[in-house]
This record gives C-alpha cells, structure tokens and sequence, in this order.
C-alpha cells in the first residue's frame, strides 16, 4: 500500500502509464468534444493547445519537482519543503476540487456503464438518431437508474482503493491506453470517411477567431487543467513516487503530448459524425454519447466496437477517478493516521452524497438552477474553470519565488545527472508568466474586462 512503505515506478512506462492513466479518461473523451462544441469549434481548440504548452507543461514539472523533491503527500510536500509556511493549505483545495470532480464524474463513468450495458445486449443496433437522443434523455433523466450506476462506479473505486491495490489497476493502463488508442484511430478511419467529414473537420481545425470571447478562453485554460489532472495535487501525489531516474522534463511532455493527441483523435471522431447525423455540436454533456453509437452503427462488426470502446472509457475512467481518491486518501492517512479504509470511505461517501444530486441534475433537479447552472454545472465549473487554475496559479508562484532555487536544479538535472538549461526558463514562466495569464484569463472570464 503506497501509505504505509514509499515505493517508487519500477519501470519508466510505470510512470508514464501511471499519470496518463489518471489524464486521459472522460475528460479527453466527453468533456473535450463538448466543451469544443459549445464553445465554437477551432478557436477553442486553437487556446486549448496554447493553454497546455504555456500553462499546462510548466505547473505539471512544477507539481513534480514538489512531488519528487519531499517524496510526500501533498500537505507533507508543503510542510516539509517550507516548514511553519501557510503552503499546505493548498492541499485543502485540492482535496475539495477532487470532491467536487469525482461526484460529477462518476455520474458520467456511470453512463458509459449503463452504455455497456447497453452494447453488450446490443441494442444499438437499429436506432435511428432521434431514438438515440430519447433514450439517452429517458436514462439520464430518471431518478434511480443513474444513480445505481453512480453507487456502482464509486463502490468500485471505494474496493480497489481501500485494498490498496490501485498498482495492480495501473499495471493495466501499460495494456488498456495503447488499446484505447488503437480503437480511437479506428474510429479515426470510420469517421473521416463518414459525408460529413468535410464540415466536421474544418469545424475543428479551421478557427473562427470572431468566436473567441473570454469565456471561450476561461473554458480552455479549465480544460487544460482538467485534462491533465493539474492544480489539485494529483501530480505531487503520483510524483511523489517517481524514481531519482525519473527524467522530469521528458515524463512531463510525454504525458502533455498524448492526453492532447487523444483529445483531437476524439474531437476527429465526434465532429464528422455530429455534422453527418445532424446533432447540434454545441448539445452539451450528451455529445459523446448521442453521437458515438451511429458511429458504431456504420461500422462491420458494430457490436463488438461499441462493447470493446465503452469498457475501454470506463476502465479510463476509472484510472482517473483512482487518483483523485488517491489525494485525500494520502492527505488522511498519512497527515490524520486515518485508516485507509476509514479514509476511502469518507472521500467516497462525500462523492457519493453530492453525486446524487450531479446525477439527478439531468432530471428532477434540472430546474434547480443557480446562476442558471444545475449542481451538475457548478461541480464542474467551480473545479475546472476556478479552483484548478487557482491551485495551478498557487503551485506556481510556490516554485516559481517562494521554493529554494537548488530543489529546482536537483530535480531537473536528476541530481547534477543532466545537463539542462531549462531549470531558469521553467523558473521565468512560473514567475511571471502562468500566474499573469491565469489571472488575466480569470478577470476576464469574471467580466471584469
Ligand atoms: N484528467 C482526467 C480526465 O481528463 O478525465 C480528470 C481528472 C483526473 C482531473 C484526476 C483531476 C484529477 F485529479
């Protein structure tokens, strides 16, 4: 158990595989299609990639060079690198943004079970685009049926994560992601050769920058951190854990490259079909899953693609949402001598009590609105768009002014190991430039100007 003995990665696809097993999940998948959707296509795009090299690359070495230079939990990173500061506090917001995440995503993890489910009966096969809708609206809208599934994904986290055996669950993403890959360019194929390519595609990669507003930029910078599991301590955690051979700068955009690369390869395969079967790209949380069953629906041998697809997003899923337990189990059992089990099971309870009210948000609860968002809408927006960028802001001024400038070098250069020049530039992007721009892009997100 990674609680009770510090072990490190025995190997470096371990590592790898490991953090983009908590990046790659939903939110490539579901959340960035729609969100390209509804916030106009190529623009968004377009600041997403802007958002993940200027932003993204840096607070992601910045949360490893914390990881790995205490070897601890978030909070015990902070108090042990600067001892009687107020640092550790973060380690608070990232235990209520990994709250917030999980309840909303496992209602989502829920549906792509009730859509195994559903293929493996297969009852995809003869639908036509407005059965799929209606049946989506029926499931998701009902009181009780997404709320098993929710119970079912989190009692699932709660098992794997209570035992401890979450490397045994990572050992599995060295198989499971290239999988998924493989399957999305698949899908690539299906797609691209689908009437509506055309249209699709250029509504991806060709930008519209009269679409691009403030909010456009807020939604992009959310979800690049979300994507890449940035500001709440999931890296610090899982970094913590990186062997001193561990390249820094290599893992960092290794993992950066392929959770944006699996995030286009979907965008590639949502938007040819959204323009062929006429759906509304700017649906909304439904994209993903009104869409993808007609691209099963035009492939041979429908069936076992749509099974082997939802097992695979479900199984993502599940990667990332063990990471988010991770942090709080880390944070209680080490810094409060909880038990592990006493610890899942708070940070599971909480998820599961705010996730019925994200799950009946699509139904009895739609109306419930604040600012005319659901429950549902202010879980994601306050994690992703707010408290992410703000604890991202937060490690970076950290490293950026606060943390000892030889910490920095030590784990840069693997020890004095390496030869890298990139210690002082990272220290200039995290000085000035990623707290200037997560600032700018708040105010203006706020209305500000
Ligand atoms: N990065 C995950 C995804 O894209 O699905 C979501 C996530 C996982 C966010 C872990 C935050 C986190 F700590």
């Amino acid at each position: 158990m990674m609680s009770e003995k510090r072990v490190t990665f025995a190997t470096k696809l371990g590592v790898i595989a490991t953090a983009v097993g908590s990046a790659v999940g939903l939110g490539n998948i579901w959340r960035f299609p729609y969100e390209t959707g509804q916030h106009g296509g190529a623009a968004f795009l377009l600041i997403y990639i802007g958002c993940i090299l200027l932003l993204g690359i840096p607070v992601v070495l910045a949360e490893f060079i914390i990881g790995r230079g205490s070897h601890s939990n978030v909070s015990g990173a902070f108090r042990k690198l600067s001892p009687g500061t107020g640092w550790h506090y973060i380690s608070y917001l990232g235990i209520t943004a990994a709250v917030l995440i999980m309840s909303f995503y496992s209602v989502i993890a829920g549906w792509t079970m009730e859509y195994t489910y559903q293929a493996l009966i297969d009852s995809f096969g003869s639908h036509t685009p407005e059965e799929f809708q209606q049946d989506f609206t029926a499931f998701t809208s009902s009181p009780l049926r997404p709320i098993f599934w929710t119970f079912l994904f989190l009692g699932i986290n709660y098992v794997i994560i209570n035992r401890g055996v979450q490397n045994g669950i990572e050992k599995y993403s060295n198989v499971m992601m290239p999988l998924l890959f493989l399957l999305l360019l698949v899908f690539c194929v299906r797609s691209i050769t689908l009437p509506g390519a055309g249209a699709g595609l250029s509504y991806l990669f060709d930008p519209d920058f009269s679409k691009i507003d403030s909010s456009v930029v807020l939604g992009a910078m959310g979800q690049a951190f979300f994507s890449l599991s940035l500001g709440m301590g999931t890296l610090i955690t899982y970094s913590s854990y990186f062997s001193s051979r561990t390249k820094l700068v290599r893992s960092a955009t290794t993992i950066a490259a392929f959770d944006t690369l699996v995030a286009v390869l979907a965008g590639i395969i949502i938007f040819p079909a959204v323009f062929t079967f006429g759906i509304s790209p700017s649906q909304g949380p439904e994209l993903v899953f009104i869409t993808l069953p007609h691209v099963f629906q035009q492939m041979p041998g429908a069936y076992i693609w749509s099974v082997l697809f939802f097992i695979l997003l479900f199984l993502a899923s599940l990667t990332s949402t063990i990471s988010m337990c991770e942090i709080s189990v880390a944070f209680f059992t080490e810094e409060r001598k909880m038990s592990r089990k006493k610890a899942s099971l708070l940070h599971i309870s909480a998820c599961a009590v705010l996730g019925v009210l994200c799950s009946l948000s699509f139904g009895v609860l739609s109306e419930a609105t604040l600012f005319g968002r659901t429950v549902f809408g202010w879980c994601d927006f306050l994690s992703s768009n707010i408290l992410l960028p703000l604890g991202g802001m937060l490690i970076s001024i950290y490293v950026g002014w606060v943390l000892d400038k030889k910490v920095i070098r030590k784990e840069m250069t693997n020890n004095g190991e390496l030869r890298t020049r990139l210690a002082r530039i990272l220290v200039f992007v995290l000085r000035y430039i990623a707290p200037t721009a997560i600032i700018l892009i708040f105010l203006g997100g706020l209305g500000v100007f």
